[in-house]
């Protein structure tokens, strides 16, 4: 069949499974920021905009919920926070006072975790450097190095003088997932050469295995590779401490661009084909679908049961996330400085997120706090930097926008403030809402902190 002639069929179904959202599903959402909104507005006129502003409310709730629910169903789990997601060192601080240890991947990140007094740290990355073996190393007691690749193995011995380092070892349950995927860790044709190694040297205790596999929205790859692990290892499980399965479970309340998805994309080609105009709403968006936290912790816990307890029934399972713990608790505070035309342009750009992900493909709900309302509107919110693509989205909750009014950007707490670009613009301050009260947790990027350590 011509790829022309198949385009009849699929036009017949183009609209049906798209479900687009009108904002509705964001109401107890923006209702729930509104509460704050006298103290969201203190905090623009004190601290300034842009701002990036943490609700320590929603932050415990997503954190604590987070750890009774797979207490629930994996009694012997244990919490790993990546300080990736976002390494401020009150949300690093707050969420070990919750009980979490924490993840890092760098020597920054490990120099805090050690600063704040984690009393376990696990280390991560697939290209560790001299440096950061040896502060792993010298930090013995509270450092677990996941060796990420044979070679690093060697390093790791090498470097190790006296005694035993603990190292855990980081798998690739299954590389032919996707290409770039085989960067991290060790292929089941390796590993258990690896392990020999490792059980051979007199300078490390092989104590944990390891994977990571991002943005699942359901339990699925866990599972798999909890299988795949359980079924090559089985009686060599027994002398294993942990199993870490890693992060990436998918936050909650995300939604698409609707232009951006599968379903857009294939309406262009039937449109183009059929030589029709095709009328699209950029500001149309559809809310992500993912299983619940339940249905992680439900479905994980049995794949456990099956394939990994059996050999070690006192494994200790840890689990470290980023995105789903930070995520949805950060907002940033703006101000619109000009109206041109239809929209707007604010104080902030994506230098404060470190990606173009709103002109590309993801939505973010935008509210007005000046002149709020349930109702969502077009406008394109533009950012402060000199790019065309540096805006904040096409719609927001509000009757109007105009100048001088402060808007919030909603759940930017991951991957945005630890990511955000040396570009342009200072970096934000970031505030806290802890107890009703405001408290400065990051001042504003200064001149020198920037320019610090350059020749003038
Ligand atoms: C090894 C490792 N652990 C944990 C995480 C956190 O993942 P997420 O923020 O998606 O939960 C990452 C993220 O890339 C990672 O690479």
């Amino acid at each position: 069949m011509r790829w022309e002639d198949a385009i009849g069929p699929l036009k017949e179904g183009w609209n049906e499974d798209i479900d687009e959202d009108d904002g509705n599903y964001y109401e107890d959402i923006v209702n729930s920021v509104l509460k704050k909104k006298d103290l969201l507005l203190e905090s623009a006129s004190r601290f300034g905009t842009p701002q990036y502003i943490l609700d320590e409310d929603v932050l415990r709730e997503k954190a604590s919920g987070f750890m009774q629910n797979f207490r629930n169903f994996i009694p012997n789990s244990r919490f790993f926070y990546a300080f990736k997601s976002n390494d401020l060192p009150y949300i690093c601080g707050f969420l070990r006072d919750l009980g979490f240890n924490a993840d890092v991947a760098g020597l920054f990140e490990l120099q805090l975790a050690l600063k704040l007094n984690f009393k376990r740290i696990i280390f991560t990355g697939p290209a560790k450097s001299t440096e950061e073996l040896l502060l792993a190393i010298e930090n013995r007691n509270r450092v677990v190095i996941n060796v990420d690749n044979k070679d690093e193995l060697d390093r790791v011995i090498g470097l190790v003088d006296d005694g035993r380092v603990r190292i855990s070892v980081r798998v690739n349950p299954d590389s032919s997932v996707m290409k770039t995927w085989s960067k991290f860790g060790v292929d089941f044709d390796e590993l258990k050469e690896v392990i020999s190694r490792a059980r051979t040297s007199s300078k490390v205790s092989l104590v944990g295995l390891h994977f990571h596999s991002s943005w699942n929205d359901t339990p699925e790859r866990y599972c798999k590779n909890i299988k795949l692990i359980g079924e090559f290892l089985k009686e060599d499980l027994s002398q294993f401490e942990f199993l870490d399965i890693g992060g990436g479970i998918y936050p909650e309340d995300q939604a698409t661009l609707t232009k951006f998805s599968h379903n857009y994309v294939l309406r262009e080609v039937v449109s183009e084909v059929q030589e029709e105009h095709l009328d699209f709403d950029l500001s149309e968006f559809v809310v992500d679908d993912v299983d619940s936290l339940e249905v992680f912790g439900k479905e994980i816990s049995s794949a456990l049961e099956k394939y990994i307890f059996p050999f070690n029934k006192d494994m200790d399972i840890y689990l470290e996330p980023g995105r789903y713990v930070s995520n949805n608790s950060t907002h940033i505070l703006l101000k619109v400085l000009c109206e041109k035309g239809e929209n707007v342009i604010v104080d902030g750009g994506m230098n404060l997120i470190g990606s173009l992900d709103f002109s590309q493909y993801l939505f973010a709900p935008i509210v007005n706090l000046s002149n709020p309302s349930l109702e969502l509107r077009k406008k394109t919110i533009y950012g402060s930097l000199c790019k065309a693509d540096d805006l904040w989205g096409y719609s927001f909750f509000g009757e109007g926008c105009k100048k001088d009014d402060v808007v919030i950007v909603l759940m930017q707490g991951s991957y945005t403030f630890s990511r955000a670009w040396r570009f342009i613009k200072e970096t934000a301050p970031y505030v806290v809402i802890s107890n009703g009260k405001l408290r400065l947790a990051k001042e504003k990027e200064k001149f020198s902190d920037r320019y610090s350590g350059c020749k003038f």
